[in-house]
């Protein structure tokens, strides 16, 4: 049974503050940082790239969980590696060659996740599956924080537990969207391990981030 973690996402912090942030976050028991990274083509909102990340990088030793929702997103993998990105999710629709983008993020020695949108099928990647360290299911469609938790997407979390069960692949499950203290227990017990989330973590219980994140990690 892999260790349930907690991955903040940063979309939902202080922006004028992000290294305090990133720093509260650390202190308050988070297991790495989730950095949404968008460019408004491939998702409708644009947020931070790689200069932000090198410049958060000194206020935590945390790994830098970062999702890519960028496209064509090859030719900028070497920037985020280079800026402290230690896990690298990219989405197969951002990429000419899915197999040869992640070949490359693990030549720069990262951590490769694939990330599959509620209408994409796992079977667009099986292919990838034993190569790949994460697989990054979007339980909303990617670009805004505070979405509502697409339900369908329990389906696809207990299907890629029972491929990597039979395969005995070795691939974290992470959910990604509408984490609360109302889904996180079917999200785990569907087969999750890393449960990002941003609103959840940075809004409830008066921002007692702390005690949401523990809450988030309750079975
Ligand atoms: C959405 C991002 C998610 C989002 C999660 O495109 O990928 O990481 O920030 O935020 P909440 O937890 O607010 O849904
Ligand atoms: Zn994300």
């Amino acid at each position: 049974m892999k260790k349930i973690q907690i991955s903040p996402s940063i979309l939902s912090a202080d922006f004028s503050q992000l290294g305090k942030e990133i720093k509260r976050l650390e202190d308050a028991g988070a297991d790495m940082i989730h950095v949404d990274v968008m460019d408004g083509h491939f998702v409708p909102n644009l947020t931070i790239g790689p200069p932000v990340i090198k410049a958060l990088r000194k206020y935590t030793s945390l790994k830098f969980d970062v999702h890519l929702m960028i496209s064509p997103v090859h030719k900028y993998i070497k920037d985020f590696a280079d800026a402290g990105a230690d896990i690298i999710t990219i989405h197969p629709e951002a990429t000419e060659n899915l197999g040869q983008s992640l070949k490359f993020i693990k030549t720069l020695k990262k951590k490769v996740g694939v990330s599959l949108n509620p209408n994409t099928k796992i079977n667009s990647i099986e292919n990838e599956l034993e190569n790949i360290d994460l697989i990054l299911v979007m339980s909303v469609y990617p670009g805004f924080g505070g979405q509502k938790f697409i339900p369908e997407v329990l389906e696809k979390i207990e299907l890629l537990k029972k491929i990597r069960d039979e395969k005995k692949y070795e691939y974290d499950i992470e959910v990604d969207g509408g984490i609360n203290f109302e889904n996180s227990k079917s999200v785990i017990n569907a087969g999750a391990n890393i449960l990002v989330s941003g609103t959840t973590i940075f809004k409830e219980n008066d921002g007692n981030i702390k005690k949401n994140i523990e809450t988030l990690k309750e079975v």
